[in-house]
């Protein structure tokens, strides 16, 4: 069946078996391999893509389901002269080890940064709560996206 998107505010769109998920059209039919393929039964998060301003698994949801919708990647994150704050931050504050979480995490803290630029410690822990990191213990990710939210915020006064 033919899956309309648009991904990172461009229309793509393949033709794909019905049972395909979203993971599978991005990584093999759009070649966007940013999202990753971890567990693949929603429990890792590293799979994180927004799907209309929603964090989602995409692992767990159909392509087709997402057809016509707006979809996020982390291949939309920086624009193409510049690192996000959130990326300079996680790189700042040592918050990335194997990177595995990387994708997921990053885009989670995205979501929750457009819509709440100065979110609490708690508010963080909750908006990355379907993501899981077996390296780094959490700490530093929690400072670095803090961090980032400053930066967002300090910006956006000075634009
Ligand atoms: Fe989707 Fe783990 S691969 S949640
Ligand atoms: Fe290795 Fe998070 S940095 S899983």
């Amino acid at each position: 069946m033919l899956v309309e998107l648009k991904v990172n505010g461009e229309p793509r769109s393949a033709d794909v078996p019905p049972e395909t998920t979203l993971l599978k059209m991005l990584r093999e039919y759009l070649n966007l391999t940013g999202a990753k393929l971890g567990c693949d039964v929603g429990d890792c998060g590293t799979c994180t893509v927004i799907v209309d301003g929603v964090s989602v698994n995409s692992c767990l949801m159909l392509a087709a389901r997402a057809n016509g919708h707006e979809v996020t990647t982390i291949e939309g994150l920086a624009n193409s002269n510049e690192l996000h704050p959130l990326q300079e931050k996680f790189e700042e504050h040592g918050a990335l080890q194997c990177g595995f979480c990387g994708p997921g995490m990053l885009i989670s803290a995205k979501n929750l940064l457009d819509k709440n630029p100065d979110p609490t410690v708690f508010e963080v822990r909750d908006a990355l709560a379907g993501n899981l990191c077996r390296c780094t213990g959490y700490t530093k990710i929690i400072e670095a996206v803090i961090d980032a939210g400053r930066v967002m915020n300090a910006e956006q006064a000075n634009s």
